[in-house]
């Protein structure tokens, strides 16, 4: 039986492919990846590499490469469900495999199940004739029915044992619904009732689209104005956030955080469609764990006030030590998205997005921390690394812009400062047009897979096709728009896995390399990872039709086998103007 993709995403999630590697090898951090001495072949200078954002491992000296469950797979040279039995000791989770563990993922199975005829209960409740005060609350709120359907809004009835009656009516026991936390019983022997009595429901929904647990509001004033669902086998607050099913779809590039179920929804009725919102409790490790599987960047929105200062204080320090980047987004006038959204319009939300004050402020002012400027060789010292800082800067405008607060700091022209930063580029431009010239020499032959029977022989085609797994990986969302079919790549091992990412992705797991663990040989695996690690570049519309061009180009080419078929495929070349005529 195939492990469940719920728990192989949390097992990967609880073994951070850095940590698990480094009780190996020795690792020593250079930018956002780790080098150290490779386990699988004699080294004098590293060349084995780690990518926690990827979370695969690399070695450029022998090719060896995957995610934290091959590395454990060849490291302890075990088979793929041993491997991920000895991660899941590691951790200290359950494997779902025993009979008595089996029963526990049908029963979670079950849970899953039964919230989800909750949700509809309450949603058709909503609309139902009893529904009409809580339809007249979300209209009071400003709700677009768009929204209600979209959120699955619901109302739970007045009265004790509605939704217990109606569930058990479906054929679930009372035990069940104790389990879920949708009813509670007070003695053991008492009568149960239902949780949720005369409320505005929100399902919570886990990124797999899963309904795990409620919010119910308090239609107007009242105590408390939250009743939140218990922690239960399936929900886990520390562990999910609301809305983020919808929000990982988004194509803006960032996720917003706000604190409140009614300000991620008003920010995706207003067209912030990547708002998610934290279920009451401050940000975790899990939540960052999570989110960072799917952003790059990160907009908090929290009060001004000081608790909502210190709350984002609170969550800088949570992320700094990955690499998402934070912008923190202040909001005055309002005290909270939804608030402000209904108040001022999404067009002045969107210019307080683009001001948001930005992560360089903040990590400046970690740098002046750090020296007494009163000092001249610590100036110097501040002027460095402030300037190593500030030329990883995308924009020349940020470049002057910071670079010009942190000369003032140091109390030096700009134009020194600048000198510094021009300095830091150019060596860096040189490595890395150094790095690029060796990829672009290294022939053909180097690129192929060292796997018989899997050679390619279209290179333009194959490279556009693995640019396409890279992108993939990178932002999973894009297995929903890419167009392409597996048969259409010229690569026999590309097209296997672009085609078992994307049933990964489609039955809501997270495609990566520890995905295709099961399926792929140690060979493959390797190839695929150098793969990966060739391109690690940004994810853009044009890079992906391009790409999608080339490997359209070439399967016409290729299939150009009588005259007719040669009459068609100019016929392609011509409307794509040329475009695709050369692979
Ligand atoms: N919360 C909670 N229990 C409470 C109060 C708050 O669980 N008694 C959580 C909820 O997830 C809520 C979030 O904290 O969405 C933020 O609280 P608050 O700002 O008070 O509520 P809003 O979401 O702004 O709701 P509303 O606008 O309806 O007042
Ligand atoms: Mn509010």
């Amino acid at each position: 039986m195939p492990f469940p993709a719920t728990f192989l995403d949390e097992l990967v999630a609880r073994n951070p492919i850095e940590e698990v590697v480094g009780s190996y090898v020795s690792l020593t951090r250079r930018g956002s990846n780790y080098f150290g001495l490779c386990p699988f072949h004699n080294e004098k200078t590293p060349s084995f590499s780690v990518a926690p954002d990827k979370q695969m491992y690399y070695c450029f000296g022998c090719g060896k490469g995957g995610g934290v469950i091959n590395f454990i797979m060849e490291r302890e040279n075990l088979s793929y469900p041993d491997a991920v039995r000895h991660l899941a000791k590691r951790v200290g989770m359950e494997v779902p495999e025993d009979a008595g563990h089996r029963e526990n993922y049908r029963r979670r199975e079950r849970l899953y199940a039964l919230c989800k005829e909750a949700a509809r209960f309450f949603h058709e409740q909503f609309l139902a004739p009893g529904g009409q005060a809580a339809r007249e609350y979300a209209a009071k709120r400003g709700l677009s029915p768009a929204c209600l359907t979209r959120f699955g809004i619901g109302y739970a009835p007045d009265g004790w044992r509605n939704l217990l009656e109606a569930m058990k009516a479906k054929g679930y026991e009372e035990q069940e619904l104790l389990d879920a936390g949708l009813i509670v019983r007070k003695e053991q022997k008492g009568n149960a009732y239902d949780k949720f009595r005369n409320r505005l429901m929100f399902p919570i929904i886990d990124v797999r689209g899963n309904v795990i647990a409620f919010g119910g509001r308090v239609m107007g004033e009242g105590e408390p104005k939250y009743l939140n669902s218990p922690e239960t086998e399936i929900f886990s607050k520390r562990r999910n956030l609301f809305a983020l099913n919808v929000a990982k779809k988004t194509k803006r590039g960032y996720l917003i955080l706000c604190e409140g179920y009614m300000d991620a929804i008003t920010l995706h009725q207003y067209g912030f469609d990547c708002a998610v919102a934290s279920l009451g409790t401050s940000l975790t490790e899990e939540h960052v764990k999570l989110l960072s599987n799917y952003t790059k960047e990160l907009i908090l929105t929290y009060d001004g006030d000081a608790a909502g200062q210190r709350a984002s204080q609170r969550v800088l320090n949570i992320l700094e030590k990955t690499n998402i980047r934070v912008r923190v987004l202040k909001m005055e006038g309002a005290k909270d998205p939804d608030e402000f959204l209904h108040r001022y319009g999404p067009e002045r939300f969107e210019r307080l997005l683009q001001g948001a004050e930005s992560q360089t402020t903040y990590l400046l002012q970690n740098i002046r921390q750090k020296y007494d400027l009163d000092q001249d060789e610590q100036r110097v010292g501040f002027i460095k690394e402030a300037a190593q800082m500030i030329a990883g800067l995308p924009s020349a405008v940020e470049r002057e812009v910071y670079g010009g607060r942190a000369a003032e700091a140091a109390g030096v022209t700009p134009q020194t400062l600048k000198t510094e930063v021009d300095r830091i580029r150019e060596q860096r431009a040189r490595q890395a047009s150094r790095r690029q010239e060796k990829i672009d020499l290294s022939p053909m032959t180097q690129r192929q897979p060292k796997i018989r029977g899997e050679q390619y022989h279209a290179p333009r085609s194959s490279q556009a096709e693995e640019q396409i797994l890279a992108m993939i990986i990178q932002e999973p969302g894009l297995c929903d728009e890419i167009p392409l079919e597996p048969e259409e790549f010229s690569s026999d091992l590309l097209g296997r896995a672009y085609d078992a990412l994307r049933e990964v992705w489609r039955r809501g797991g997270h495609p990566d390399l520890n995905t295709l663990a099961e399926s792929f040989s140690a060979q493959e695996i390797g190839h695929l990872s150098s793969v990966l690690n060739r391109w690690d570049h940004v994810v853009s519309s044009r890079a992906i039709k391009d790409c999608v061009e080339i490997i359209r180009g070439h399967k016409k080419a290729s299939q150009v086998k009588s005259a007719e078929d040669m009459m068609d495929y100019l016929k392609y070349i011509q409307e794509k103007k040329g475009l695709g005529a050369n692979t």
